[in-house]
């Protein structure tokens, strides 16, 4: 089996570590709300937590989880791009250096390399943010997530969910890709039915932020970064873009998606999925 939904090109955009800054820089300046705030809040990490982070990217929720959990706690952060891993060691901030350990993996392999580096080792969060859907095998990290934090612990997933207005605006000119449309429906379809046979208490939460662009040049950026992005026949979309920036001096997306906080294993992800 593979270790991402997407191969080729596709693959090496939706793992590389500019473009996964580009679309941060970009959703950070152009978002109603902050997300990384938003999320922050929501997981509620206290001093001395023991937290692994899958597909943690550049570390936009390492650096924070680690923060909150203080001199005594500590973050095992994974991602499949050396080049992320690479990113999140070299900004780290001091004073969380010996808070944080990161490793190039691919989370289906998680189990493994959890046995082999640290055995016996439980958590309190297990955490993925816009990630866990990128691995064919999302049911059996999720179950390891699980196992890894039993009855001590959460297990906390975020994913994007409809309405996405950028989708839906592209959407009249291009065909979105499968492996696109399964990440939109992913949490609230497959997920949150999952959760719910799983853990004994959930906590569902949803996130909505309006992204406004401002200039066609903006808008490029943010859809050619995009994961839906396609490369030819952008004139009608880039030419209705252009006439609402025109006429509306702005054109908004909502952003929306889905938190599913699970503790108390009932049963095991890939025995009920
Ligand atoms: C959209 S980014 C999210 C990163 C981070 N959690 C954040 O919110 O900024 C998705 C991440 O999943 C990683 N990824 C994709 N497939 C993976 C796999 N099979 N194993 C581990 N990481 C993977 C990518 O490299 C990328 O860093």
């Amino acid at each position: 089996m593979t270790d991402h939904v997407w191969t080729g090109e596709k693959k090496r955009r939706a793992i590389s570590s500019d473009d996964l800054k580009m679309r941060l820089d970009i959703n950070k300046r152009s978002q109603s709300k902050d997300f990384q705030a938003w999320l922050r809040k929501r997981l509620n990490v206290q001093p001395s937590e023991q937290i692994l982070d899958v597909g943690c990217g550049t570390g936009a929720q390492t650096y924070f989880m680690a923060e909150d959990a203080g001199e005594d706690g500590n973050v095992i952060a994974m991602d499949i791009s050396a080049e992320s891993i690479e990113n999140l060691k070299n900004n780290i901030p001091l004073h969380l250096k010996n808070r944080v350990s990161a490793h190039v993996l691919d989370m289906g392999n998680i189990e493994g390399f959890l046995n082999e580096k640290y055995n016996s080792k439980y958590y309190t969060l297990a955490q993925s943010s816009y990630a866990l859907y990128y691995s064919p095998k999302r049911i059996s990290v999720l179950t390891e997530m699980q196992k890894r934090t039993k009855n001590i612990g959460r297990v906390a997933i975020f994913t994007p969910c409809p309405p996405h207005g950028m989708i839906s605006f592209v959407e009249k000119y291009h065909k979105i890709s499968d492996p696109v449309q399964d990440s939109l429906y992913f949490g609230e379809n497959i997920l949150r039915p999952l959760f719910r046979k799983s853990f004994h208490e959930l906590q569902v939460h949803y996130f909505q932020s309006t992204i406004s662009i401002k200039t066609l040049e903006e808008f490029k950026l943010f859809y050619e970064a995009s994961t839906y992005y396609n490369e030819s026949n952008n004139e009608g979309l880039y030419e209705e873009a252009t006439n609402i920036i025109n006429r509306e001096n702005v054109l908004k997306f909502d952003k929306c998606g889905i938190l599913l906080i699970g503790s108390g294993v009932k049963n095991l992800c890939n025995e009920v999925f």
